[in-house]
């Protein structure tokens, strides 16, 4: 069995040193503190010390005093130099017979490997992987698979191109992957988004399911690749664009993707505790439909974590970011209290209220469905300024029209008031997103739809 050390240097290292050092495998990940210079193999053991790049896993110092099920690392923690884990030398726990140890015969996803080794058995799927990692006991949302499955990935066609670079079908082994494919110039996006993915219980069937992150250097060019569950439909926006929908189905993309928020909103407190987090950005382009036809909330890049303990948002934003046609209306007029969180969760509701406007429309009722359209595309050109999206939704304080035929239709009459409720000027009498879960269960249930 292979055992694995796993020594952290809690130290942030400038640039320039990591340049100097001839061994790191990445020329950018090191510059937020975790490195892992080399790996040793010594009497069945693989001592690797290096460079980590994510928080959350359990063998950072950080999550030291979890218990975890894996009794095959050890960590030893410094952080007053530099490379100060050269000379750290943690000592493993006494070996456990197979039988008491959980997935001791599987193989050992370690971070810092290198490019040719395969840490995956014959038949296994990223499914399997990701679910093991966690039931590890570290109940991070963060897979410990990632370096040999960003290495292996073959990039079949590219789907999408986006703000920080271009989407991508990718296939590891005969799996579907999505990979985003940040530009060079992205490193920021590509960590804040990376970052926001590995947030402790974030998974959630309704949340983009990560599966790694990866920096690619190719002579002169960084790739910084997002790896995640690939879904075919693509976004809610082109879903909509060419589907038109029964209640049923209508009420399948609502609820899931308000549970999705929900999950996004809310915070866990336990032995682990999950950040609230607001998107951001919320839109039909960056919520994806799934092949059941429920939704995933995706593109986490502008998302913002609050702990309450801490009192305080993860980084203070500089400025009110998102997509003009869907920024609420104090983000408009600049009055959104940044200090204030729950105000980025309330504008988020803002953008939901559009988003089940226009669901709402594709669904057919008493034989008539409305053309997909965007929010305010009757009252905006095609690339609206900030200071025509003022004008109509805060001075003119307009909403997209509702269509009299929802009124002769119960269920799109309930999905009118839902949707009213969320984009309510006033940000307090905006409904939350456990709210418009709740609603919409219960108006699943007197459509006899089981969730
Ligand atoms: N996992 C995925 N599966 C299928 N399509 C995706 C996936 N991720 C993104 N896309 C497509 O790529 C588009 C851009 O992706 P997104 O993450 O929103 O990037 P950006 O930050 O550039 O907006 C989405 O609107 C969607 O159409
Ligand atoms: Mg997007």
């Amino acid at each position: 069995m292979i055992r694995t050390i796993f020594i952290r240097v809690d130290r942030v290292l400038s640039p320039q040193k990591v340049m100097r050092n001839e061994q790191r495998r990445f020329s950018l990940g090191c510059r937020r503190s975790f490195c892992f210079p080399d790996n040793i193999h010594s009497g069945g053991h693989t001592i690797a010390s290096g460079c980590l790049r994510f928080e959350g896993l359990d063998i950072q110092c950080q999550d030291m005093l979890i218990i975890h099920e894996r009794r095959t690392l050890s960590i030893a923690c410094c952080r007053d130099k530099d490379f100060c884990n050269e000379n750290l030398h943690p000592a493993l726990p006494p070996l456990r017979n197979s039988a008491s140890v959980p997935h001791s015969t599987r193989p050992h996803y370690c971070i810092g490997v290198e490019q040719d080794e395969t840490y995956f058995t014959p038949g296994e799927t990223l499914k399997d992987s990701t679910q093991w990692s966690q039931s590890t006991g570290s109940g991070s949302s963060f897979p410990m698979v990632e370096i040999t499955i960003a290495r292996q990935i073959e990039m079949v066609k590219q789907t999408d191109k986006g703000r920080y670079g271009e989407v991508w079908m990718g296939k590891w082994r005969e799996e579907k992957v999505a990979v985003k494919v940040f530009f060079a110039t992205e490193e920021a996006s590509w960590l804040k988004e990376t970052e926001i993915y590995e947030t402790v219980l974030l998974r959630h069937e309704n949340i983009l399911g990560f599966i790694a992150a990866d920096i690619k250097c190719t002579g002169t060019l960084t790739e910084l690749y997002l790896i995640t569950d690939y879904h075919e439909h693509g976004s809610l926006y082109d879903y909509l664009t060419s589907t038109p929908l029964d209640p049923k189905a209508m009420l399948n993309l609502a609820y899931s993707s308000a549970s999705g928020l929900c999950h996004l909103h809310m915070e866990i407190f336990g032995t682990q505790v999950k950040p609230a987090i607001a998107h951001r950005d919320l839109k039909s382009k960056n919520i994806l439909v799934k092949k059941d036809g429920t939704c995933c909330i995706a593109d986490l890049g502008l998302a913002v974590k609050w702990f309450s303990d801490k009192n305080g948002v993860d980084a203070a934003p500089k400025k009110l970011v998102g997509t003009k046609r869907y920024m609420a209306p104090e983000v408009l007029d600049k009055r959104l209290n940044r200090n204030h969180f729950q105000s980025y969760l309330m504008a988020d509701m803002y953008s939901f209220g559009l988003i089940l406007w226009e669901v709402a429309r594709r669904c057919v009722s008493e034989g008539i469905v409305d053309k997909y359209q965007l929010p305010y595309h009757d009252l905006l050109p095609t690339n609206p300024s900030c200071k025509d999206m003022w004008e109509i939704v805060c001075r003119k304080k307009l909403r997209p029209a509702l269509p009299s035929r929802w009124r002769s239709d119960e269920c799109l009459r309930q999905m009118e008031k839902l949707m009213t409720e969320c984009w309510a000027h006033d940000p307090a009498s905006r409904l939350t997103a456990l709210q418009v879960k709740k609603t919409l269960a219960k108006m699943m249930e007197s459509q006899d739809i089981t969730i």
